[in-house]
């Protein structure tokens, strides 16, 4: 998401400064390119060596330094960036900039740029909640500073309290989030993700190998793009993405009943969800013991959620997937037509590269009126991106459902 963005990271003299480190390298990580800007207080936290090492390029620190690579530091990091970071923010870096203050490297830049500023607030829980700092915050986010709510917990001063610095992948998201098109401000999503779930006997189920990447991916996405994302997930080892309800169900006919409580509201509805098409048609009250030397399951269907769906869509968008093992095209098309979606997404389980636990994707997006778009192996994130992207572009023709 981050790979060829150029950021610039401003910290400031807050305890918090060294975990500028660990962000700075979580940037590099993503594919970033990393300019650092230290105020002078930040020196005394941890030194530029440190993030000049983790970032691989200069740390710039002063105004006056005679230019290495760059004139006029302040104007050419401002033009440089597609957005700046202030981690950590102190109350004093907040005060200056609300104020039109201008009087080192960092503060100079940031007046400077036109910019997405991201603006990291941390410090004691008192000097947070002074109305003069709270004030200050105000101020900026009435202007175009983005600013994060500090984390809740122990802080250096060992109090506990709002304050701290918002963890890293926080931090990541937020600066994804400012630099994502926001193609689906105000829209609501409902998505599902991950398999389901169906009972033998209290210790054993039938479930698929679905790990809930591609949905929790969509749902990642679509929160960056400013949707109010609805996540309905089964049970999954993922670590939940940001979304604004997340409903967990076990079984098909759980999902089913979450689905419909909540799908009227959405304006976009899509089924990553591996369900399960049939369930034991009993469950057994006790552990099934092994007493016999054969023992035949009798399952039946379950309720098939999308096309139920289908049928009462009203303008509602609604995208499905297809896994398929043979005839991609034909089954995926197939399923389109009969469950009324709007698009379906087709991949192919024997492809490498695709499919359920794999971090990557080759899918190919058809719509309802035949076009097929085949695109090439790219990360689930990617391909949320690419999905959510022909979303958007029917919506806008079509005049989006907003709440
Ligand atoms: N789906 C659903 N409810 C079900 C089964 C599937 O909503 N009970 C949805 C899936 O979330 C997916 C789409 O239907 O978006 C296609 O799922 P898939 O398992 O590929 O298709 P099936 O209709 O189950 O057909 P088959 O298993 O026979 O290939």
């Amino acid at each position: 998401m981050l790979k060829g963005k150029k950021i610039v990271l401003g910290i400031t003299g807050g305890i918090a400064a060294y975990k500028a480190a660990e962000l700075t390298r979580a940037l590099i990580k993503e594919g970033a390119q990393v300019k650092i800007i230290m105020t002078k207080c930040a020196c005394e936290f941890i030194t530029p060596l440190t993030l000049q090492t983790l970032s691989g390029d200069l740390v710039y620190t002063d105004t006056f330094a005679p230019a290495v690579k760059w004139d006029m530091a302040h104007i050419a990091l401002a033009d440089f960036a597609d957005a700046f970071v202030i981690a950590p923010a102190t109350g004093n870096i907040i005060g200056k900039i609300a104020s039109g203050i201008a009087d080192d490297l960092l503060t100079t830049t940031i007046m400077a740029t036109d910019k997405p500023v991201l603006v990291c607030p941390a410090m004691n829980d008192k000097m947070l909640a002074n109305p003069i700092v709270q004030e200050n915050i105000k101020k900026l986010k009435k202007h175009r500073y983005q600013i994060m709510d500090s984390a809740y917990g122990e802080l250096a001063c060992k109090v506990t309290g709002a304050g701290r610095l918002p963890d890293t992948p926080g931090i990541l998201e937020e600066i994804c989030k400012l630099l994502s098109p926001a193609t689906l401000d105000g829209l609501k999503i409902l998505i599902t993700a991950g398999p389901t779930e169906e009972p033998l006997d209290p210790v054993r189920f039938i479930t698929n190998s679905s790990s809930g990447k591609m949905g929790y991916a969509l749902a990642r996405v679509a929160k960056r793009r400013g949707a109010q994302v609805t996540l309905i997930t089964g049970p999954t080892a993922l670590t939940l993405p940001p979304a604004d309800k997340i409903i967990r169900v076990r079984t098909a006919r759980e999902m089913h009943r979450a689905v419909l409580d909540n799908y009227k509201m959405a304006a976009i509805i899509i089924k990553a969800a591996a369900v399960a098409d049939y369930r034991p048609a009993v469950m057994a009250k006790e552990k099934i013991k092994k007493n016999k030397e054969s023992l035949s399951l009798m399952l039946e269907r379950n309720p098939d959620i999308i096309s139920e769906i289908g049928r009462n869509k009203g303008r509602r968008i609604i995208a499905g997937f297809a896994m398929e093992t043979e005839n991609l095209l034909a089954n995926a098309k197939e399923k389109l037509k009969n469950k009324k979606m709007d698009f379906i997404i087709a991949n192919n389980l024997r492809e490498e590269g695709a499919g359920f636990q794999a971090d990557t994707n080759i899918i190919t997006i058809i719509d309802k009126n035949g076009q097929v778009q085949k695109l090439p192996k790219m990360t689930k994130i990617e391909a949320a991106g690419a999905i959510l992207d022909r979303i958007s572009s029917v919506i806008n023709k079509k005049g989006a459902i907003k709440k």
